[in-house]
């Protein structure tokens, strides 16, 4: 059985795949509309999340299939203290797959070791988030063609943002492809990142500070938010959350077919003015994490082959 903990679970080839079937959904999906009739999918939230689990939801339920789960921790029964060990045993009793966001890194790897059901990891602490990253590479992929030959910039918070750590791992395995990291230095990508993911595969990277100095190298620029809930002090927070705001004086610097993207949920970082930039795609790219979620459930639920 197949779970999803890391972008590198699946391989370059299946990823192509699922991203082909996940376009395949995108051009008509009502003809996927009974796929997963009489499925299941249980969504365990122990963290805040708007998109991640209702898209989730919402890509179950596009399937023909049915829903259930909570959506925060003190809702469920983690809060009499019960390990997340024995939550999936029994979850795997109710439903055919599930999807798990949880604070501390590598809890869906534990559930996945007790699962009988594939596991999907919708993001562990400050680790991964691996359907983000099919997300994000997507939408790459649907606005410009292809997954290689591109630079793309990082920007915000990279030590705790998750989503950045996953797409990393994952794009190093695309040709031809410029990594410019830009944060303050205090929230500088991690040092696994550096060293055992970008150094000891020889990519080309730079770690930056100011976003204006490279704005026009760039054909992606994927934004994030300051991650307030991964700080131990609040002052140091306030300090670092409205470092970058992108807006259209800096998207003036940019490339005519650059991109800005953004897993969201966006604070201050891009100003709700650059919204109306037709290379403003991180509302697209919420659309996208819908059809990337079904392709990905019935992947996993091995009815990908079906005919519809
Ligand atoms: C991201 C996450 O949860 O890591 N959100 C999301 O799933 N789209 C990004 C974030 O919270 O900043």
């Amino acid at each position: 059985m197949k779970h999803l903990l890391s972008p590198l679970d699946l391989s370059v080839n299946e990823l192509d795949e699922l991203l082909d079937l996940a376009r395949d959904i995108s051009r008509d999906p009502s003809r996927y509309s009974h796929c997963c009739d009489g499925k299941k999918l249980a969504t365990l939230f122990y963290e805040p999340s708007t998109r991640t689990r209702l898209s989730f939801e919402a890509a179950m339920l596009n399937l023909g299939g049915s829903v259930l789960g909570f959506a925060s921790a003190d809702s469920s029964s983690a809060a009499k203290g019960e390990s997340v060990s024995d939550t999936i045993r029994i979850i795997s009793c109710y439903a055919d797959i599930c999807a798990m966001r949880h604070p501390k890194e590598g809890a869906p790897m534990v559930a996945a070791g007790k699962s009988s059901i594939p596991v999907i990891n919708a993001g562990d602490g400050g680790h991964q988030h691996p359907t983000q990253t099919l997300t994000d590479l997507m939408t790459i992929r649907e606005l410009r063609g292809s997954l290689n030959d591109f630079t793309i910039g990082l920007c915000g918070d990279l030590k705790f943002g998750r989503t950045v750590h996953s797409l990393i791992n994952s794009l190093i395995r695309y040709k031809n492809i410029k990594f410019i990291l830009i944060s303050p230095k205090e929230l500088r990508v991690p040092d696994y990142i550096r060293e055992d993911v970008l150094n000891a595969n020889h990519v080309e990277f730079e770690e930056v500070e100011k976003l204006e100095d490279v704005m026009p190298l760039l054909d992606i620029l994927y934004m994030t938010r300051v991650q307030r809930e991964r700080f131990f002090n609040e002052d140091e927070y306030l300090r670092m959350k409205d470092f970058y705001i992108l807006d259209p004086a800096k998207m003036a610097l940019a490339k005519k077919d650059m991109y800005v993207l953004h897993p969201l949920p966006r604070v201050n970082e891009i100003s709700v003015e650059v919204d109306d930039d037709p290379r403003a795609a991180y509302f697209k790219q919420a659309q996208f994490g819908v059809y990337v979620r079904m392709a990905l459930i019935l992947k996993l639920l091995e009815l990908d082959k079906k005919e519809v």
